[in-house]
């Protein structure tokens, strides 16, 4: 699988241009093209490690292009795909819930129906040469709706998706599972806890706390800031995927998480108080956290039960959210700083 080469979609944006990094250094012989729209949220600066490499190539075009998507199997005949590619903020779902359904729902399908059909040629038979192509397919435990205060999702947690973006994951992640079911293709899934590190868009909580602080401008909470969430390190996550892609068993799924439980009031002050220290100014920068008006529909809890990759995979995060967020700080504090 190492020599294989790979068609990875939405690598231009936060964790695929991070795993795209990972994984061509740590699979020296790995060849990657790299599917992407290009939409407000990939950036080409992103892959800057990479964009030099003989085994990285860039596309831009959009995984609801069928054509494109037959074109590029038949020149480069993958091993195996990585869909990363979506739609994936929250609040613009609210907004805008009709690009979600686009790509994260029929762009899914498209991609995974032009990679059977390029692989199999009738239900449960494989061609030759594609006994080990896999498709691995990274969702989100967004769709399995919202916690109380105790409880973790499992991957036998019914799914109760509440936004739209979580609702248009989890439709594609029932259409990756009947793949499996109805043709025998070779299927993975991940679902990951909140991701964060370096090269999120800044759109996101993390970026969003790190930039208002520095330029002095009152940092936005939802509502009482009491909203949890399960926090991975973006290169825990990285590996995990490396992980499931080579060792996961087909057509099972598995939850990737931290262990990292913090609500987002934390999250601000943990910032703030990193911040404080590297970057002091007159007052604290917890002065400027103001909590805003809740995001409707917000789930109040997300917490994962990552022990099923941990004991069948071998996987476990290397970061806590205290050694990570440093990382994180020190990696915003250059690009927006520069900026
Ligand atoms: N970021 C998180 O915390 C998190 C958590 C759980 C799951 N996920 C999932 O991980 C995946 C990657 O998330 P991310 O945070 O890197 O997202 P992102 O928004 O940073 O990047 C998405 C990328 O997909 C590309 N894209 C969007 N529509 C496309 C289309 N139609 N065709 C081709 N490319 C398209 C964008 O240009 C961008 O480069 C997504 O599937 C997301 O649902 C993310």
């Amino acid at each position: 699988m190492t020599n294989s080469t790979i068609l990875v979609s939405g690598g231009a944006g936060f964790i695929g241009s991070n795993f795209i990094t990972y994984y061509l250094e740590e699979n020296p012989t790995a060849k990657i093209i790299n599917l992407d729209k290009l939409t407000y949220a990939g950036k080409l600066s992103n892959l800057i490690e990479v964009e030099n490499n003989k085994n990285y190539s860039f596309v831009k075009g959009d995984i609801c292009d069928r054509a494109l998507i037959e074109k590029l199997f038949n020149i480069y005949n993958f091993n195996g795909v990585i869909h990363f590619a979506a739609e994936s903020h929250v609040d613009n779902s609210i907004e805008k819930p009709e690009a979600f359904i686009s790509t994260n729902v029929l762009g899914t399908f498209t991609l995974l129906d032009v990679a059977k059909n390029h692989w199999m040629q009738a239900p449960n038979k494989v061609n030759e040469g594609c006994t080990n192509n896999r498709f691995l397919h990274i969702s989100t435990d967004e769709v399995y709706g919202t916690l109380g205060e105790t409880g973790l999702f499992t991957e036998l947690t019914p799914y109760a998706p509440n936004s739209p973006y979580s609702a248009s994951k989890a439709s594609s992640d029932f259409i990756v599972r009947s793949y499996f079911h109805t043709f025998g293709m070779n299927v993975v899934t991940t679902n990951c806890s909140n991701n964060y590190g370096p090269k999120q868009h800044d759109e996101k909580l993390i970026p969003t706390i790190i930039r208002k602080a520095i330029q002095g401008e009152n940092i936005p909470i939802y509502g009482n800031g009491k909203n949890i969430r399960d926090w991975l390190y973006v290169l825990d996550h990285c590996k995990g995927i490396d992980l499931v892609y080579k060792t996961g068993k087909a057509g099972e799924t598995y939850n990737i998480g931290g262990k990292n439980e913090r609500d987002n009031i934390y999250i601000a002050n943990t910032i703030c108080e990193v911040l404080d220290t590297v970057l002091p100014k007159q007052k604290s920068y917890k002065e400027l956290i103001t909590f805003v008006k809740d995001r409707p529909g917000h789930d109040f809890r997300y917490a994962i039960d990552a022990s099923k990759i941990q004991k069948e995979l071998d996987w476990k995060a290397n970061e806590n959210f205290e050694s990570g967020i440093k990382k994180t700080i020190n990696w915003y504090l250059k690009k927006y700083i520069k900026a």
